[in-house]
């Protein structure tokens, strides 16, 4: 409860006036003053007129990302845009990670076996994340190793640092027995139909596909995905 009030007061007050005024972002409409302090008159106005009508509880927005490990635009929108926003509005965000991207699979025997636009070293770190993805199941879980992995810089040298910090209960063997068998294989598998599976196909990455539709001017998301969470829950089209 406490933390969709606080997405709600984010949304509406926005980000880019927060280093204008000395108020924390919660007391921005608590009076007029304030208000005009930080510059957010017009956005507190709007905020009483329609919290109310609001629904008590709109659906999380959805946000899949379909990205590949180590291209520098993924990472970029993935350390600076969508995990930054999920920390804050995560109660308003559903996000699925998909690392695959602009791989390729071939049916050697009937194994899968996967090449990376940027190397072996990319589809190493496609299946890491992969993996933790499938053995951590849970977001808060596994998105903070994946932030702390792709912000980092080398991400696959920094699987077990990462891990240690934010899951040290999931042993290093359990990650590398599914990184090197079948059940990564498998797990690539379901990444690269899901993500050959686009409809329309992905052209670039990274791929941002929010409530089932793509974003095709990716400039939007990467500029200020926060905006563009908030206007999709607080104000759907009618
Ligand atoms: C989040 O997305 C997953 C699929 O990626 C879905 O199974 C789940 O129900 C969604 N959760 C919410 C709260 O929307
Ligand atoms: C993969 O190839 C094997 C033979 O090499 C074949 O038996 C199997 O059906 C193929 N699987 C798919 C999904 O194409
Ligand atoms: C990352 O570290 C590994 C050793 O764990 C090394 O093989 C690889 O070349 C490094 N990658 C980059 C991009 O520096």
């Amino acid at each position: 409860m406490k933390f969709a009030v606080l997405s709600l007061a984010l949304c509406f007050l926005g980000v880019s006036s927060q280093q204008t005024c000395n108020h924390p972002p919660s007391t921005w409409c608590s009076s007029w003053e304030i208000a005009k302090e930080c510059q957010v008159e017009r956005q507190c106005l709007e905020f009483y007129t329609h919290r109310d009508l609001k629904k008590a509880s709109e659906p999380a927005v959805q946000i899949e990302l379909y990205y590949e490990s180590l291209c520098g635009g993924c990472r970029g929108f993935l350390s600076s845009q969508l995990f930054p926003t999920w920390l804050m509005l995560n109660d308003i965000m559903n996000v699925t990670l998909v690392p695959y991207g602009n791989a390729q699979e071939k049916n050697i025997s009937g194994k899968w076996s996967f090449e990376c636009q940027h190397g072996q070293e990319e589809c190493l770190g496609n299946m890491m994340e992969a993996c933790l993805i499938h053995l951590l199941g849970d977001v808060y879980k596994y998105f903070p190793i994946i932030f702390c992995m792709e912000f980092s810089s080398n991400v696959t040298k920094s699987l077990e640092m990462c891990v240690g910090l934010h899951a040290p209960e999931i042993e290093d063997k359990t990650i590398w027995d599914c990184v090197n068998g079948d059940l990564g294989n498998k797990l690539m598998h379901e990444n690269a139909q899901r993500t050959d599976g686009l409809n329309p196909p992905h052209q670039f990455v990274p791929w941002i596909v929010v409530n089932g539709k793509p974003l095709m001017n990716s400039n939007q998301a990467q500029s200020s995905l926060f905006n563009l969470i908030c206007d999709m829950y607080y104000r759907p089209e009618t």
